[in-house]
């Protein structure tokens, strides 16, 4: 079995290895999650959103069509080229800003400064419970009181769970991706500190997710 270090940096190996062949993995439509989360950061009158895990932009690029300032983070170099490009091509360089950044480490804003946070199927990527424990308490950390992060995960509802050899600590490893899938206790635990307002499962093509919402206590 994998360190967490080995792990880890076999992940971005992988991530970066997967946008290097197809550099817009994911392909060019928002997710459902992006659509959704529009609604909700226009109805709390927040124009600014830090994006954590944005791949290649897909989402990043909607936000800002809608009229939002996006900084978006990624650790492959290759997928925020490819952000980029697509931010210059579409003239929407001015509301999207693309910087490398691993999320296991330190989150780069300062305490307090931050409207909004969005990752859309970060959080079931290869992090230990420890690790996703500290990247909540990062994100709150960054938020101002009353700041709201939304994020999707995989659910243990989804029809690919427990499918893939187990890599250890709950997490599933297939074609040298490691994933989590979530159940409400996981997700009730990363709320600790945080007002939830809400964990709702919904189906994404043929996937069962959840889209969790939470505020910063003001
Ligand atoms: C399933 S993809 C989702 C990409 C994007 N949010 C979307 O929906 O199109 C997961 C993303 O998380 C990124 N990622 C995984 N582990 C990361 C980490 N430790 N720090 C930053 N990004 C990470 C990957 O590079 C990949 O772009």
């Amino acid at each position: 079995m994998k360190t967490e270090q080995e792990l880890a940096r076999a992940q971005q190996d992988r991530w970066q290895r997967a946008y290097d062949d197809k550099p817009r993995l994911h392909g060019p439509e928002p997710s459902a999650l992006a659509r959704w989360t529009v609604r909700l950061f226009g109805a709390a009158g927040i124009d600014d959103v830090l994006e954590l895990g944005a791949g290649h932009g897909r989402d990043a690029l909607y936000l800002a069509r809608q009229g939002f300032s996006v900084h978006a983070t990624d650790f492959s170099e290759s997928a925020l080229h490819q952000l980029r490009l697509d931010a210059q091509r579409d003239g929407l360089d001015d509301r999207v800003t693309a910087a490398l950044h691993d999320v296991r480490d330190p989150l780069p804003p300062a305490d307090a400064t931050v409207n909004a946070v969005y990752a859309n199927l970060l959080l079931n990527m290869a992090f230990t419970r420890t690790e996703l424990r500290s990247l909540l308490n990062e994100i709150r950390r960054v938020l101002r009181p009353g700041g709201l992060f939304v994020y999707s995960v995989w659910s243990t509802e989804d029809p690919c769970y427990a499918k893939s050899p187990e890599v250890g600590d709950g997490l599933y490893s297939k074609d040298g991706f490691a994933a989590r899938f979530f159940d409400p206790t996981l997700i009730n635990d990363l709320a600790d500190q945080w007002e939830l307002g809400g964990a709702d499962l919904y189906d994404e093509g043929r996937r069962k997710l959840w889209r969790v919402t939470q505020a910063k206590p003001a």
